[in-house]
């Protein structure tokens, strides 16, 4: 992973911002560039727009940059995200790597645009090597577990210093590397999605604008879905 590839996705990603937008500002380590870029154009450029963060992590970032936020209420303009997989041609993602993956989704589901920032050791042929994040609620998610197991997502129950993790919305994240490869991630979607405890997974197959796509090399590939 390169930071010369994350930046340039993240320079061309800020560079889409209009004056007056109204911005969604995914999670992760590329989005705290965009972040950082986006301030430079504020107070260099005199960008004026209001962000919506999809974590705390994200909220308390932008705040420090002295980005202006909002609730989530309202539709963005145009929503910027990480991603952890991004399927060539389709643009069909995995996220929730850094467990924001509901907030990610709202957000980017009501977005008038969406468009993924990432570098290129993201883009796959197939979505799965990148073990599927699935929010589950913390009541019974034992049982939950175990009927995502039946689904044969092998999952394991996200873990930090010997903790559960738990998400911005207090709920529990398994990782689930049994379903690689995956080939019909809707029908996968729709099969957790009717597990009651299953908050959100961290398949996104909503329309995405394009993908901004870094090389090490500082070049950025614009892919379309
Ligand atoms: C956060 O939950 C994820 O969906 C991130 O968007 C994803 O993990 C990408 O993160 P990086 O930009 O840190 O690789």
């Amino acid at each position: 992973m390169s930071d010369l590839a994350r930046r340039a996705a993240a320079e061309a990603a800020a560079a889409l911002a209009e004056d007056g937008m109204r911005l969604g500002l995914g999670t992760g380590r590329t989005m705290e560039m965009v972040l950082r870029a986006l301030a430079r154009r504020m107070r260099e450029g005199g960008l004026r727009f209001t962000g919506v963060a999809t974590s705390a992590a994200t909220a308390a970032r932008a705040r420090a940059l002295g980005i202006a936020l909002e609730e989530a209420d309202a539709p963005c303009d145009l929503a910027l995200d990480g991603a952890d997989e991004v399927e060539r041609g389709s643009l069909r993602l995995i996220k929730g790597g850094g467990g924001a993956l509901l907030r990610e989704k709202i957000v980017a589901e009501s977005a008038r645009r969406f468009v993924v920032v990432a570098e290129a050791g993201k883009l796959v042929a197939r979505l799965g090597a990148f073990a599927l994040p699935v929010e589950v609620a913390a009541f019974g998610h034992a049982a939950t577990a175990r009927r995502v197991a039946a689904l044969g997502g092998a999952p394991v129950l996200r873990l930090r210093d010997g903790e559960a993790v738990r998400t911005d919305n207090a709920n529990l994240v398994l990782d689930c590397p049994g379903f690689a490869p995956i080939r019909d991630p809707y029908t996968l979607e729709r099969s957790l999605r009717a597990i009651a405890g299953v908050v959100a997974t961290g398949l996104f197959l909503l329309p995405v604008e394009r993908a901004l796509i870094g090389h090490a090399d500082g070049r950025v590939e614009v892919l379309r879905p």
